[in-house]
């Protein structure tokens, strides 16, 4: 295995499977399929459970009994995270952008459910809440701190393993197909595209990986994902090496903001809803699928192009952004 140098624990539903998407497929022109990293597990699923299956081997290998993290109001990757600490007996405490909502709703609800404590940020800059926090926690417990998104060589790595998980499932014909032309995904902190492109070029695997990004532009975030893809290298000792021109990422569809919900993203949300039963989010998939729908629509992909949406998780937003998504 490519990922055997670091630790790693095993609590993600693995492999997830890959399925077919026939009547939007009919109806784009394209072969479409989806990876259901939406349903890896951990308080539903998403693509930090990966990630985390190897950032939380690190924290207990380093005796930590306290999880850190941070991320925006609504967080897919905190509530992932508060679900692994619980899961291993863990404190967590989780450092969110903005005010305390008046009610919790959507990922900050589980997460308080799960357990976890929620620190607010209001006026403060979230890097220095992290900072504080660190520092106030290492005075009372043994805090492991866990990048946003979880994305830095440790987490990467799940998605090196991942391309593992998908070469198998192209070889034993449980993917239904032996390769696919594009593999398509919502890029933001980068470490899910950093795993899959250093995966992808470790195997060999001929399939484009095409991120799009969901709130940088595409220099920003080639840079950041060929960095981080290169330090991973580096900790799993292997040799590939990746400049910001071997990431392919499209900053085509970044509209309002981040989790600024418009028209592209609520056609997308409903359009993978009532075609294929299959619920994508506001701000990460829903916005990624909005991106792959246009660039099929204006011929980027040939007729017939067989297309892996590779599903990253975030529904448990979905009920936060109820105001928004029918607009
Ligand atoms: C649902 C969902 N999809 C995609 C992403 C982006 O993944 P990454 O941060 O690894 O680029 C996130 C991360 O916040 C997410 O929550």
């Amino acid at each position: 295995m490519l990922t055997d140098a670091l630790p790693r624990l095993r609590f993600a539903h693995l492999p997830t499977p890959i399925e077919r998407l026939p009547r939007l497929s009919a109806q784009l022109g394209v072969e479409l399929y989806v990876k259901r990293d939406d349903q890896t597990g951990l308080a539903t699923g998403g693509n930090k459970t990966r990630k985390l299956e190897f950032l939380v081997a690190e924290a207990l290998a380093q005796g930590a009994d306290t999880l850190i993290t941070g991320g925006a109001t609504q967080s897919n990757h905190c509530r992932q995270t508060a679900a692994a600490a619980a899961r291993h007996g863990m404190r967590c405490v989780l450092v969110l952008g903005g005010h305390a909502p008046a009610q919790l709703d959507g990922n900050n609800l589980l997460s308080t459910l799960l357990g976890a404590e929620l620190r607010w940020c209001g006026n403060r800059a979230r890097d220095d809440v992290m900072q504080a926090t660190l520092e106030e926690e290492q005075a009372s417990h043994a805090p492991y701190l866990i990048p946003y998104g979880g994305s830095n060589p440790t987490g990467a790595t799940g998605y090196v393993a991942a391309v593992e998980e998908l070469a198998a499932q192209l070889e034993s014909g449980a993917a239904g197909v032996d390769r696919f032309d594009a593999t398509v995904f919502a890029s933001s902190s980068g470490g899910t595209q950093a795993g899959l492109a250093l995966g992808v070029a470790a195997l060999g695997l001929p399939t484009r990986v095409l991120g799009v990004s969901v709130d940088e532009q595409a220099a920003v975030l080639k840079a950041r994902v060929a960095d981080l893809a290169n330090q991973t290298a580096a900790r799993l000792g292997l040799s590939q090496r990746l400049g910001p021109d071997d990431i392919d990422v499209d900053a085509g569809y970044l509209g309002g903001g981040y989790a600024v919900v418009g028209d592209p993203e609520r056609e997308a949300i409903r359009l993978a809803a009532r075609t294929e039963g299959l619920l994508l989010d506001p701000v990460y998939t829903g916005r990624a699928f909005a991106g792959l729908l246009d660039r099929v629509r204006r011929g980027l992909h040939r007729p017939g192009e067989r297309i892996l949406f590779w599903h990253t998780g975030g529904e448990a937003a979905l009920p936060a952004f109820r105001d928004v998504l029918f607009g």
